[in-house]
């Protein structure tokens, strides 16, 4: 059975003491909610909290993501942050290719594609975001624009790799929009890329591949959307800034494991 993966994507939020007191709270709370479920819990907060927030939950099942990074090991590139540095604050994953990033800081696929070799090779756990637009969904070229950020993003990565790496499908249109991609609409499109991926490796790396929704999901439809079968996580922004809207999400997704070992 493929891992469950819930994850909160801070964004540009929080400063050090408000996420250090969020960090706390989830991990009081995290292990009464369905004791034995089997969710990966991640929090990903901008970078000057990451260590702090590796702290304040470690001994705890809760784990630590960064937002981004580079794809240089270490040198002249001022402001950049790299997958060592990650790792040494205790980060275990990364995202990468947000949508967010690809339209402000002009992320393309064959950066983000750099940046999950990069990873891989740092010791991090790459969650590669892809999505379409609202433009690209109504002209009827989700798939186009899905299979180039998955074909590209994803050239050169080996099979074990994919194995062992989660892609985020995020429809823009959903994000911070409070317009969720109805169930049917994320499997849709979760199944059309675990197709993809099976017919650029094999069906097994395909099975494997964790994929996480992510674009408004709240407490009120985290378990419709984890229902769905090939839905197997989800990347939260807004209402992973609530402990109590978050700890919700988190219990929808331990509800769905317990009955779907
Ligand atoms: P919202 O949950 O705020 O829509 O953000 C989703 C997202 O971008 C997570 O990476």
């Amino acid at each position: 059975m493929r891992p469950y993966v819930v994850a909160g994507n801070w964004k540009m939020n929080t400063d050090m003491d408000s996420a250090i007191a969020l960090a706390e709270a989830l991990r009081a709370r995290v292990d009464a909610l369905e004791p034995g479920a089997q969710v990966q819990v991640l929090l990903c907060p901008p970078y000057p909290m990451l260590a702090s927030v590796a702290a304040a939950v470690k001994g705890s099942p809760i784990g630590v993501g960064a937002q981004n990074m580079y794809l240089e090991d270490s040198g002249a590139y001022t402001g950049e942050v790299s997958a060592a540095m990650l790792v040494s604050a205790g980060c275990s994953h990364v995202i990468l290719g947000h949508s967010e990033r690809r339209q402000y800081f002009d992320d393309s696929n064959a950066v983000v594609n750099a940046k999950v070799k990069k990873a891989f090779t740092g010791g991090l756990v790459p969650i590669m975001c892809v999505g379409e637009t609202l433009e690209q969904r109504e002209t009827g070229v989700t798939e186009a624009v899905i299979t180039m950020q998955i074909r590209e993003g994803l050239e050169g990565v080996t099979a074990e790799q994919v194995r062992t790496m989660v892609v985020a499908y995020e429809p823009v249109w959903a994000i911070g929009t409070g317009r969720t991609a109805t169930p049917e609409q994320a499997q849709e499109v979760h199944v059309y890329i675990r197709d993809l991926v099976a017919t650029m490796y094999d069906r097994e790396t395909a099975d494997a591949l964790v994929l996480q929704y992510g674009g408004s999901v709240k407490a009120d439809n985290a378990a419709e959307l984890f229902a769905q079968p090939d839905v197997d996580g989800g990347l939260i922004g807004g209402a992973s800034l609530k402990a109590e809207q978050f700890l919700e999400i988190i219990s929808a997704a331990k509800a769905r494991t317990a009955a779907h070992p």
